[in-house]
């Protein structure tokens, strides 16, 4: 684990990626917009390098499929070049602070991304560092992954405000990510999951501030048939998060009535899609059958990381 000296003084005046609640809804469009120009042109196979000569370290304190091939792709295809930095490789895995790793990498790189536990780790590097830091997942949450969600769900849904996301399991990093974006961007969102798994209070609470200025609902509830009526959107994420692994069994236990199957599913709109971020575990969080099904879009989503995360190098490093 990270040990994270503070520092109060923030050093320059660089943009950062940290958490969706962070931005506006005009900024989380521009954001939407800018990844589906990108896209498109990758689509066309016109070549697009705004970031020629730029390097992006990557420091990553857990696991990572998506986020490190997506990020190391991107960097690559807009010309620049991305380095992987395991923290056990790192001199912080020796216990040197996250505020000097912060300051030094500023003088080598354009961008750091990081994947860590404590997001008080990611906000002392934001602090510190004088070049624009993006939130590649903490314990708290996962704002790459709510924004590539997002384009994904445009994308099919043609429209964001109006719809209903139902989020089924951890009030975890994720339904914290989705909640901020949902509220955001006028999407009803009901997250159902058993007690003692409820998302963070502060997190619900500015949601749910959000989500009034909106109009829209947020609903916290122990009830998946409630959650999921008349659901445009259904997500889905593991029951055990990276680093819980030791309470893996009991949680499997606390959360046998949350899995997302064909019954449940039921009670959405004709056409919901059915979301993950993945890794998956078919017959945990969801059957085999929802996760292959019909209604899946699972590796659209996956897709789609790349194409919003080049959205957010090309503001934040260009
Ligand atoms: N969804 C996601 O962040 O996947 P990885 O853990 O593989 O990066
Ligand atoms: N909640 C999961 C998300 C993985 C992308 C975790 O933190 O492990």
């Amino acid at each position: 684990m990270i040990h994270a000296a503070r520092t109060d003084e923030k050093i320059t005046d660089k943009k950062d990626f940290l958490a969706i609640a962070d931005f506006s809804a005009d900024e989380i469009k521009d954001f939407l917009e800018l990844a589906k120009k990108i896209k498109a042109k990758r689509v066309m196979g016109e070549p697009y390098t705004p970031l020629a000569g730029k390097t992006l370290g990557m420091i990553f304190e857990k696991p990572s499929t998506r986020t490190r091939v997506s990020f190391e792709a991107g960097m690559l295809q807009l010309g620049g070049h991305a380095l992987f930095l395991s923290s056990q490789d790192l001199q912080i895995g020796r216990g040197e602070t996250i505020a000097d790793t912060a300051r030094v990498l500023s003088r080598y790189l354009d961008g750091i991304m990081i994947r860590t536990f404590n997001h008080e780790t990611l906000e002392v590097l934001a602090k510190n560092a004088e070049i624009p830091v993006i939130n590649g997942l903490t314990d708290l949450n996962h704002p790459c992954q709510a924004l590539a969600d997002l384009l994904t769900i445009h994308e099919i849904k043609g429209e964001l405000e109006g719809l209903k996301m139902a989020y089924i399991g951890d009030g975890n990093n994720m339904a914290h990510s989705l909640m901020a974006a949902c509220a955001k961007m006028g999407i009803h969102f009901s997250l159902a999951c058993p007690k003692g798994y409820k998302p963070n209070e502060e997190l619900v609470l500015s949601a749910a501030k959000e989500a009034a200025k909106n109009g829209t609902e947020l609903v916290v509830t122990d009830d998946p048939v409630s959650a999921v009526k008349d659901a445009d959107i259904i997500y889905s994420d593991v029951w055990t998060s990276m680093g819980q692994e030791e309470e893996n069994e009991i949680r499997l236990k606390h959360f046998k009535d949350f899995q997302i199957n064909q019954d449940l599913t039921q009670h959405a709109k004709k056409d919901y899609i059915f979301m993950h971020c993945l890794p998956a575990h078919r017959g945990e969080e969801a059957t085999a059958e929802v996760i292959d099904g019909e209604h899946s879009v699972i590796f659209h989503q996956a897709e789609n990381r790349l194409h919003a995360q080049k959205a957010i190098l090309v503001d934040l490093l260009k």
